[in-house]
């Protein structure tokens, strides 16, 4: 933290909020507030005389409520910049000034309660996000007493008990009593690893087995009298070095039991807890007596990343940590451009693993500032001008903020932003958005071509890239037979693919049309598959208004490495296929071409905020609407986007 705080090229901003991030690659905006400490930090020697006249009294979060602090107070003791902070809710002396102790007893005036807090704004061409990550909050599970006992801690507790620097500098005692604890016990995997969200979170958090192997190595060397029993299900001890250390743990005594206790309670005369364990190793029930409890608690994202992962568009896991762009080939990376992760914001982890992914996103961030020019993938959007009607809808559907617009001016794709998911060009009634590759009349192309020939044997697959396609390959790559009839049109992202590909398919005579793509949170384009499924829902219920069987038009998610699932998906489909009639082939044909579905895209208007007729071109409902909202432009009967606007009022 000193050599940061030293280093001339880094600027340390400590007590502030970032409250908004603007921008693209190279050209980020962060609003940050930087909140008053009612103390000057360059003149603040840390005297602590401030400290001692205050007389608000506050659990130190620093040390987990176990000690206490003022309401001027340092974060804690290697503070960079060693300067206190007046925490302007807590103290006595804020409008109108009523203790003011503070004040008088400091000698070198640096405490000024007329601080106001800064609004300060900066540029920059990179934003790695190292939010970190918080400990499980163990209350529900009432098994542990961790509620109830004062001598039941948590991980973090019991560190904060036994660190110098800690509410008993460094003397081990129980809370309860501060008696000296000679029998500890040590509960593995509480909040972790289970299938009952109650209880926790799936996920193993990865530096619980080797923090609480450290702990008992540090009170074996420190105080020897102390016995410590862990209780665990597995032990996870796998990186370089930890193996060793769990080895000279045991070899110092440390009792090691499989088996996680399933009661734990005191006895409130001698404050000795008392707890009843299966041990699965000898198949019997034992009762074992400490004197405290350290409940080994796993990890959970912190609630402020989220804000700033709304920020920059990031996607997250099913776990609510940060997602990267690709978890093997691009692990600090983001599907933002010039957004990289770093440490617990990611995933769980070590020191050792956060010092390493840390170096890794400064690495890659550093070759991305080391350019005076930043080349993107030519798979990009580009507005026509002359198409936009300035409905925005490009701009709201657009997972990364890439497209901005205001009424009266054309959408405007900012390219160095735009990941190339197409699923603005997709959403666009007017064909205004273009693809540079995977463009319309590319797609059109291999839909003509694939079903050019006994299109009643074709089933035209649209996949996603990144999962579906890939999971094609593996089924592949793992010679899973599947039925031959699937022709597969690659799409950067399923949300590329626009209602108007699966009319064109049905009109040119296909059975069935399948659109594949990553599970929900598994889109590489954040939550763009979601748009995916909101047009499928609108072409179900066009196809059923129709009188066509909505079953043909299937929708599946696939991962790349779900190849049987793709097997699974191509049989259904295939079974779909030959239960499809050629009659019911050659009648909704003839439907959509009948009802030209789908139809050339409308000319933009004159008048965009005169009142127009609409005709929905798959169920023939005509209504009056503002031709520059976007809802009134859906037809009201089936929801379908494809509408057409008649005349202008
Ligand atoms: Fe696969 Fe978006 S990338 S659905």
């Amino acid at each position: 933290m000193m050599d940061v705080g030293r280093h001339p090229n880094i600027k340390l901003l400590t007590y502030a909020e970032v409250e908004d991030i603007s921008g693209y690659v190279g050209n980020f905006k962060i609003r940050i507030r930087k909140k008053a400490r009612y103390v000057e930090e360059t003149q603040c020697t840390s005297c602590g005389d401030c400290v001692d006249v205050c007389p608000v009294v506050i659990p130190d979060e620093y040390q987990v409520g176990l000690g206490s602090r003022k309401a001027i107070f340092l974060s804690f003791p290697q503070a960079v910049p060693s300067a206190y902070i007046v925490n302007a809710d807590e103290c006595l002396g804020q409008n109108p000034i009523a203790c003011g102790k503070c004040i008088e007893a400091c000698e070198k005036e640096c405490i000024d309660f007329t601080m106001k807090d800064e609004i300060i704004e900066v540029e920059v061409g990179v934003v790695i996000i190292a939010t970190g990550m918080d400990i499980y909050d163990p209350t529900p599970l009432d098994e542990y007493g961790y509620s109830s006992y004062p001598n039941v801690l948590t991980s973090l507790e019991f560190e904060r008990l036994i660190c110098s620097s800690g509410p008993l500098e460094g003397h081990l005692g129980r809370p309860g009593d501060l008696a000296f604890p000679k029998r500890i016990g040590f509960i593995q995997c509480v909040g972790s690893r289970t299938q009952d969200p109650e209880r926790g979170n799936p996920y193993c958090s990865n530096f619980c087995c080797m923090n609480t192997i450290k702990t008992t190595q540090y009170l074996h060397d420190a105080y020897p009298d102390v016995e410590s029993t862990v209780f665990y299900t597995d032990l996870r001890a796998f990186g370089k070095g930890f193996e060793e250390l769990l080895m000279r743990s045991r070899a110092s005594g440390v009792k090691y039991i499989r088996g996680l206790p399933g009661e734990v309670y005191e006895d409130p005369e001698t404050g000795d807890l008392h707890l009843m364990v299966e041990n699965t190793t000898s198949n019997r029930l034992e009762s074992h007596i400490f004197d405290m409890l350290v409940l080994a608690v796993g990890a959970v994202p912190r609630k402020e990343t989220e804000t700033v992962r709304q920020m920059v568009s990031l996607s997250k896991s099913p776990s609510g940590f940060l997602r990267e762009a690709h978890p093997k080939l691009r692990p600090v990376d983001t599907p933002t451009k010039g957004v990289f992760i770093a440490g617990s914001a990611e995933s769980p982890k070590d020191v050792r693993g956060c010092v390493t992914q840390a170096s890794a996103a400064a690495s890659r961030a550093s070759i991305l500032l080391s350019k005076d020019k930043f080349s993107v993938d030519a798979i990009t959007a580009v507005v026509e001008e002359d198409l936009c009607t300035n409905c925005g809808v490009c701009a709201n559907v657009c997972p990364f903020s890439a497209i901005t617009w205001s009424k009266g001016q054309p959408a405007e794709v900012i390219t160095a932003a735009c990941t190339g998911c197409g699923t603005c060009a997709a959403e666009c009634k007017f064909n205004a958005i273009k693809m540079r590759h995977f463009s319309d009349q590319a797609i059109f192309a291999q839909i003509d071509a694939m079903l050019e020939d006994n299109p009643s044997e074709t089933i035209p697959t649209f996949a996603c890239n990144w999962c579906s396609y890939a999971g094609a390959d593996t089924a592949g790559v793992g010679r899973m037979a599947y039925p031959p009839h699937a022709n597969i049109i690659r799409t950067m992202c399923s949300g590329r693919v626009s209602p108007d590909f699966v009319w064109y398919a049905f009109r040119k005579g296909a059975p069935v049309v399948l659109v594949s793509g990553c599970h929900y949170v598994d889109c590489h384009y954040i939550d763009a598959n979601r748009s995916t499924t909101r047009r499928l829902d609108g072409l179900w219920d066009g196809m059923d208004k129709l009188g066509l069987d909505p079953g043909r038009l299937q929708l599946e998610w696939c991962s790349a490495a779900e190849g049987p699932r793709w097997q699974h998906i191509m049989e259904q489909a295939e079974e779909k296929r030959l239960k499809v009639t050629a009659g019911e082939i050659s009648e909704t044909s003839q439907l959509l071409k009948e009802k030209k579905v789908p139809s050339p895209r409308n000319p933009r208007p004159k008048d965009e905020n005169q009142l127009s007729d609409f005709e929905c071109l798959v169920c023939g409902e005509k209504w009056e609407g503002n031709y520059s909202s976007n809802q009134e432009r859906s037809c009201p009967a089936c929801r379908s986007n494809s509408v057409r606007w008649i005349r202008k009022r």
